[in-house]
């Protein structure tokens, strides 16, 4: 075997076991049976079924689809399958008990390595064409996947975990801080103009990333930052929550409908405000990005700055584009993966870093933080990019497509580095708060 499949062969074992070793930390090591199995919220699942889950899903694809396996526990799939089980149900099915669910994820990924050994992950011609096992496999494609699927339930057990009351258990890494040098300009020009949308042959992109296009872009100006908890407090003291003009008819009937006043987990203290972070109630810190606020809220907020949030096709410009070659690269700061002085990710600690760090993961326009610390909402629907091919399945996006799903970007802190990148698409309800989610602001305009 060639040297170029042993180096991604050893990659795909290293992030399969670090992906591990997280799900791990949030669930059997963390809390014990009683808070593993009960529901923490009607908006997430009980934690053990994410766990047993995640299990199930590497079983499917990597035993089964791309090693043609038989199934090992053919009685479970329907318990894990996330379609059949609606969240708020999980609860009330016969899981796997804790340990159960420990040992059947262990025998699937026993099994998975001794498959991972034996595969040939050479890049057949067609990739993206849903021929089998060969394009599955190609260019570790299905590695790719589930190791991001494991990922992303990662986040999914943070955000019940902040959810989740009683004692906390998650402990803050307090390690390296990335330098502070925030943006001189609050705001920078995008010139229109063309620009390279989207992914083709990256073997970590989704279907929904593909295929890549040309978009025409009119100017436009973008914050060279996320809006901070001091700045959304600007908006909450002016009564932007009491004011209508800010919202959209569907804000307005959400936020009526919940009397909400304040972003998710706030609450008053003396003349400011604090809030509960994973079990603990501090002050809220006011150059922190905001997070935990929808759709409705940020556009609202958006329109009360005199500005709107940005679509996602512009967020893609900014976090991509290079005036200087007219290309795409696959991170704001250039094609290096992220390492922790460019983006704040991967659950390092438990919280974004403050608007004007990660100066070294700026965009060649000088936009800071678009990788990591909070999910940006944007303006957009979720649907499927011109030519767009579900593979391999259609439930990872397609069925989500014009749903009114709307469009985040960026990662959060609480995202792996290998689950992100500039053309990653993630999406969710308008109302959704639980998730964490902040964002900038984008104006249309000629240069100053
Ligand atoms: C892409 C984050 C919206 O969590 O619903 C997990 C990812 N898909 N298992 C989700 C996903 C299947 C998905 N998001
Ligand atoms: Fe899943």
């Amino acid at each position: 075997m060639n040297h170029e499949q042993e180096r991604a062969k050893e990659r795909i074992a290293t992030e399969l076991e670090r992906s591990r070793r997280r799900s791990n930390g949030l669930t059997i090591d963390a809390l014990d049976d009683e808070g593993l199995l009960a529901q923490h919220s009607p908006l997430m699942s009980p934690l053990v079924w994410d766990l047993a889950h995640i299990g199930n899903y590497e079983e499917q694809w990597l035993l089964r689809a791309a090693g043609g396996r038989e199934a090992l526990r053919p009685d479970i799939d329907g318990l894990y399958d996330a379609f059949e089980n609606p969240r708020a149900d999980r609860v009330t099915l016969p899981l796997l008990r804790p340990e159960e669910a420990r040992e059947y994820n262990d025998r699937v990924r026993k099994e998975v390595l001794d498959a991972l050994d034996s595969a040939d992950l050479g890049i057949p011609e067609q990739r993206g064409e849903p021929d089998g096992r060969r394009s599955l496999l190609g260019a570790g494609f299905v590695f790719h996947m589930v190791i991001q699927h494991e990922h992303q339930h990662d986040e999914t057990m943070l955000a019940t975990h902040q959810l989740r009351e009683g004692v906390p258990v998650l402990l803050e890494d307090t390690g390296a801080v990335a330098a502070l040098r925030p943006p001189v300009e609050e705001e920078v020009y995008v010139p229109g103009g063309p620009f390279t949308m989207g992914a083709d042959d990256d073997p970590w992109a989704y279907d929904n990333e593909r295929p890549s296009r040309e978009v025409v872009l009119d100017p436009y100006w973008i914050d060279t930052r996320p809006v901070t908890n001091a700045a959304y407090q600007r908006f909450m003291e002016d009564g932007g929550y009491r004011d209508h003009r800010w919202w959209t008819l569907e804000g307005w009937e959400w936020r009526e409908r919940t009397g909400a006043a304040a972003p998710a987990f706030w609450s008053p203290e003396g003349d400011g405000w604090s809030r509960r972070r994973f079990g603990r109630q501090e002050m809220v810190p006011s150059e922190e990005p905001v997070q935990h606020v929808n759709f409705h809220e940020a556009s609202a907020y958006a329109a009360w700055a005199g500005k709107r949030l940005p679509s996602e096709a512009e967020w893609e410009k900014a976090a991509r584009f290079d005036p200087a070659t007219g290309l795409s690269r696959r991170y704001p700061w250039g094609d290096e993966e992220p390492r922790p002085r460019h983006a704040n990710l991967g659950q390092r600690k438990l919280g974004p870093s403050p608007a004007g760090r990660h100066p070294d993961g700026a965009s060649p326009l000088g936009v800071q933080q678009l990788i990591g610390d909070v999910w940006e909402w944007t303006s957009t629907t979720f649907t499927g990019y011109p030519g767009f091919r579900a593979f391999p399945y259609r439930e990872y996006s397609e069925v989500f497509f014009d749903q009114g799903y709307k469009v985040l970007r960026g990662g959060s802190w609480a995202t792996h580095p290998t689950a992100v990148r500039s053309t990653f698409r993630n999406w969710d309800h308008a109302v959704r708060r639980q998730i964490f989610s902040g964002f900038r602001c984008a104006r249309d305009g000629e240069p100053a």
